[in-house]
């Protein structure tokens, strides 16, 4: 979509989870850079009177990690405005339609259930509130590939698949976008970057914390859906992806289509369900469930430059450590016959960490004055060097109302991703108990059997 610039934001569920942690303190943000230009109106079911708005906003920004000035949230107050009623009731779509009367291009924005995706969708195009506008969804996109392509044929009725933003705020991490630049700007690294060099790649994201508080949405989820379908696959098409030849979305959606298409579906032999001890207890969750709270996956990419290589994904709640990282262990070098022991040294690692602190290690190895091996770290942290980024949602956010899709996901790889994953969905194997603040299951280890272990996240100041 060349040259489209929202005129107006338009929040729905702006009394939800999503938009007062989330979507609030990254308009804010957005305000105080004075990058923000347009109108933002929230929606949500029940009155709200405008006060109470302001009030709901300065709450949810107060709340936040980025420091409150009166000014900057006077500005922001100033562009919003409340519709408030059910979704599924026509009179709500008159009321937004009088709101935004004289405006163009306005970008809707659903915080909301997945369930009323199209139907708020549909509803916004009998009022015609979708002409010129784009609608950008959360997570998920459908629930395996029958419920994805359904939901897409629906919104292919009344929408044009340009207008439609998919967003995982993953894309929006200052270090996952800067993988096609460090891939493709070093020519260090695009020369390893590749099956003669890469033994195998490892992808983490581990969470320390437990599902507690979310117990009925998690349980229904699981972490295959939860972070796998979405964060981990679209991490690792730019881990893999060859470099696009413009700068348009078309290309670069070209080249992450083409790492998704060269991945074969999942074996279930090369998957490891987990489910922490105690997570049967949480409310909200079922007393005989077999939801997964940790998962780890093996998967092929059948390219050129991957063959052969074996990628390991693993993800999980109540794990010891709250990290997510992209490892490439490389290969060996040949024994060193011109020692006295003739030495067989560590495999170089390539570590990218997207989070806590951005950072990238290159782990070599090094002779001590002892005649010892000593692993070598070659650091930097992205903040030092590149400077402070902007949050996931801030980056996210201003680029959908300025029309930019690069970081978005779309319906394809979306479907690819669900076809990836579907034999572990369909036939998930059960569950293994694993002790919180442990690794998963000892299943996980044996996946990794005849390659390099799984390897501790690299965590800052270690
Ligand atoms: C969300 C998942 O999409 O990503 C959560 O629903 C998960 O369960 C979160 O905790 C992880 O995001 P981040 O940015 O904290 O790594």
């Amino acid at each position: 979509m060349p040259d489209w610039t929202a005129g107006a934001l338009v929040i729905f569920g702006i009394t939800g989870d999503l938009a007062t942690k989330m979507t609030l303190p990254a308009l804010y943000r957005l305000e105080r850079r004075g990058a923000l230009q347009c109108r933002v109106v929230g929606v949500a079911s029940g009155d709200l009177p405008e006060a109470d708005l302001t009030e709901l906003a300065r709450r949810a920004i107060e709340k936040s990690d980025v420091p409150f000035d009166e000014a900057v949230f006077a500005r922001l107050a100033r562009r919003m405005s409340y519709v408030g009623g059910d979704a599924n009731d026509p009179r709500l779509y008159e009321a937004l339609a009088a709101e935004l009367a004289g405006i163009r291009r306005p970008l809707h924005y659903l915080a909301l259930p997945p369930s009323l995706f199209a139907p708020v969708v549909e509803r916004l195009s009998a009022a015609g509130l979708l002409a010129d506008a784009r609608v950008a969804l959360e997570k998920p996109f459908g629930t395996d590939l029958e419920s994805a392509r359904e939901l897409r044929a629906r919104l292919r009725q009344v929408l044009d698949e340009r207008q439609l933003l998919l967003v995982d705020h993953y894309l929006g991490k200052e270090p996952v976008i800067e993988i096609e630049y460090l891939r493709f700007a070093n020519h260090v690294m695009a020369q390893l970057w590749d099956r003669d060099s890469v033994a195998a790649v490892q992808i983490t994201t581990a969470e320390k914390l437990d599902v507690a508080g979310r117990g009925r949405f998690y349980d229904s989820v699981g972490t295959v859906r939860d972070v796998v379908q979405n964060h981990l696959l679209q991490l690792l098409a730019l881990v893999a992806m060859d470099a696009p030849v413009d700068s348009g979305v078309a290309d670069l959606r070209a080249k992450k289509l083409e790492v998704f298409k060269a991945i074969p579906a999942v074996e279930v032999r090369g998957c490891v369900r987990g489910q922490y001890e105690g997570y049967r207890a949480v409310p909200g969750v079922a007393a005989d469930s077999d939801t997964e709270t940790y998962v780890a996956i093996e998967l092929a990419i059948d390219s050129w430059r991957w063959a052969g290589v074996p990628v390991f994904l693993r993800a999980g709640k109540c794990l010891p450590v709250t990290a997510t990282e992209v490892r490439l262990i490389l290969r060996h070098t040949p024994r060193l016959r011109f020692l006295p022991d003739a030495a067989q040294v560590e495999a170089n690692q390539l570590v990218l960490r997207i989070s806590p602190e951005p950072a990238l290690r290159l782990r070599l190895s090094g002779l001590d004055g002892a005649g010892r091996w000593r692993p070598v770290r070659l650091d930097t942290t992205f903040e030092r060097d590149l400077g402070t980024p902007e949050s996931p949602y801030e980056r996210l956010l201003a680029d959908a109302l300025a029309g930019d899709d690069r970081l978005f996901a779309w319906q394809d790889a979306v479907e690819e991703s669900w076809r990836i994953l579907r034999p572990l969905l369909a036939y998930p194997p059960p569950v293994k108990p694993y002790p919180a603040g442990t690794w998963g299951p000892p299943a996980a280890d044996d996946l990794v059997a005849g390659h390099p272990a799984w390897q501790s996240p690299w965590l800052p100041g270690t």
